[in-house]
């Protein structure tokens, strides 16, 4: 196979949850350049309209399916529509998040000691809920599909953990976990199930870590390749992990992070060291 047809999604019938975030925004242009027939899926028809028209644009059609994950019968209702409209489903998407935020949605962690529970119950049904929900309403119509594969959009701290944002790390964890699970338990069955795990996004929604000067300082320092992501870098990665070229991958966690979950990361020795140790 030629390495273009290995990253082909060709007719590939993909359902996209979070398609009018920053990150989903990037992963449905990725799909939909790579020939995948989208179902895409935010809470409102008006803020997937965007997205909707760059995908068009890009010579594909795309069907729109707004719905609240948050409510218990929604995941299911979404699946099985996408499954209609797009006459099947090779590939489920799960990348619409909640994440403790600021009144302007932005990413705000908040420590568990100053946290209530309905500070976490978006994180818990969105993150953790609709993400076994919509597991479980794809199996059926996974199990038709000639190369059948699911992708959770995790996070590096899923992988390492929070000291502020306890909530949402363990949610993100539980995904890497699901992921390792299913991969197991639906394997027999030839559907790869795998998580990606992003360390900062440069989105609107990390913009106030951005903002932040110390915390930022704090982060790049711990980031061996020394930049944030960009969406494209974990669109690529979706990419990847959905193409007939991770056709022998599955229960994995990939990390694109620069780095950052690496445990050696943060530790690097001072130049002076390091020039020591270079000059024997
Ligand atoms: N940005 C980062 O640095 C980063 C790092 C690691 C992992 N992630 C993960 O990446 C994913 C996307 O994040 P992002 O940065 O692109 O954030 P974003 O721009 O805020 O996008 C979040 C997406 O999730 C959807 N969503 C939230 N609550 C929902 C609900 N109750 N029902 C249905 N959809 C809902 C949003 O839909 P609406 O547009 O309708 O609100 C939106 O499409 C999330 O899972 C996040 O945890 C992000």
């Amino acid at each position: 196979m030629s390495p273009s047809a290995l990253l082909s999604l060709d007719g590939t019938r993909i359902l996209l949850t979070g398609a009018s975030g920053g990150i989903g925004r990037a992963i449905a242009v990725a799909l939909a350049r790579a020939g995948a027939e989208l179902a895409l899926s935010g809470r409102t028809a008006a803020g997937l309209q965007d997205i909707a028209a760059t995908v068009c644009a890009e010579g594909r059609s795309v069907h729109l399916l707004p719905e609240d994950l948050a409510v218990p019968e929604a995941p299911k209702r979404l699946v099985d529509t996408a499954a209609d409209s797009l006459g099947g489903l090779d590939v489920l998407m799960h990348v619409a998040g909640a994440f403790p935020a600021d009144g302007a949605g932005r990413f705000r962690p908040v420590p568990l000691v100053n946290s209530e529970g309905e500070d976490w119950a978006p994180i818990v049904s969105v993150n953790f809920t609709a993400a076994l929900e919509l597991c479980r309403s794809a199996y059926p119509h996974l199990t038709k599909s000639p190369s059948p594969s699911v992708l959770l959009l995790s996070s590096a701290v899923g992988l390492m953990g929070a000291s502020a944002g306890e909530a949402y790390a363990m949610s993100k964890a539980a995904q890497i976990s699901l992921a390792r699970s299913l991969a197991v338990a639906w394997g027999p069955q030839n559907i790869r199930v795998n998580a990606l795990c992003p360390g900062i996004v440069d989105t609107d929604s990390s913009e106030a870590l951005a903002d932040n000067e110390t915390l930022s300082h704090w982060f790049l320092s711990r980031t061996p390749l020394g930049r944030w992501a960009t969406e494209e870098d974990v669109a690529l990665a979706a990419l990847f992990l959905s193409s007939p070229a991770a056709g022998f991958i599955t229960g994995q966690s990939l990390a694109v992070d620069g780095g950052m979950s690496v445990p050696g990361s943060g530790f690097t020795a001072p130049d002076d060291a390091r020039q020591a140790a270079a000059s024997g």
